[in-house]
């Protein structure tokens, strides 16, 4: 590998690092910041937000390993069965309040009956995280009176489990829809999505993640009224086109 290649995919590398942990850090920090105005108010402390901040931080560890497994690909986290409410769960815990101060309703219905699944938590957790964030800055970016993003699970005709991420926001044209796993691909200045910009990882690390769990996005967007982003987790044992290697 000539010198000037081995640079570009460590710079890669080095930005999606930080596109990964900086996702997690923001929302941590909003935890934080309740959880001690709780107790400057001599609030009871809430259990479950330490909870889901000490999970943010084993996200944010886990992430670190990957570094490690990408240098050594045979320490890659094993599949484990994933409960996708859960999952689900855990983005509302991380991202529903700070989305409520922004303006932005977090829906969430989860089915009682969902299957479980094989894969790794933490890596869905993330995938989730930056469809919520994608939907958000949507409909911030679109000028709607109800500002709402919708997190479903539901199990579809054939038994599998579904995750289903909906926004009412700006919407998509044909030709942005069909750039939008590629990496650094973004529309987002610095003026639209809450002027934070975009690098336009987050999609590109998804798609790697859901590859590996054999899941294949399917995207249904409609530019000024919205996006539904639908991922169907295969049964187990079913086969798929990319297997778990
Ligand atoms: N729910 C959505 N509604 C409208 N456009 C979307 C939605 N999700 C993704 N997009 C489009 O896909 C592009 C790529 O998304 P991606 O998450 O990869 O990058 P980004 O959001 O621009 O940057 P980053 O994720 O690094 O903040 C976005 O810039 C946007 O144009
Ligand atoms: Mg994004």
């Amino acid at each position: 590998m000539r010198q000037s290649e081995r640079l570009a995919s460590v710079g890669v590398l080095a930005a999606g690092v930080a596109h990964e942990i900086g996702n997690k850090l923001n929302p941590m920090g909003f935890v934080v910041h309740n959880l001690k105005k709780r107790i400057e108010k001599g609030k009871e402390l809430d259990t479950e937000q330490l909870e889901v901040l000490t999970r943010s931080i084993q996200n944010c560890s886990t992430i670190i390993e990957k570094l490690r497994a990408l240098a050594h690909p045979e320490q890659q986290q094993p599949d484990k069965p994933v409960n996708l409410n859960e999952v689900a769960r855990d983005v509302t815990m991380l991202l529903g309040a700070q989305s409520k101060s922004r303006g932005v309703t977090v829906n969430s219905e989860l089915a009682e009956d969902l299957p479980m699944i094989q894969g790794v938590h933490s890596d869905l957790v993330q995938v989730v995280i930056n469809l919520v964030l994608n939907a958000r800055e949507a409909v911030i970016a679109a000028d709607k009176k109800e500002k709402q993003v919708d997190l479903i699970t539901r199990v579809d005709g054939s038994g599998r489990a579904v995750v289903e991420v909906r926004d009412n926001g700006v919407g998509m044209s044909s030709d942005v829809q069909a750039r939008i796993f590629e990496p650094f691909f973004t529309t987002k200045g610095m003026n639209t999505g809450g002027g934070e910009g975009g690098t336009g990882l987050g999609l590109y690390i998804c798609y790697g993640i859901l590859s590996r769990h054999g899941v294949e996005p399917e995207i249904e967007s409609i530019e000024g009224e919205g996006t539904r982003f639908v991922l169907s987790f295969p049964l187990n044992g079913e086969e798929t086109h990319e297997p778990n290697a």
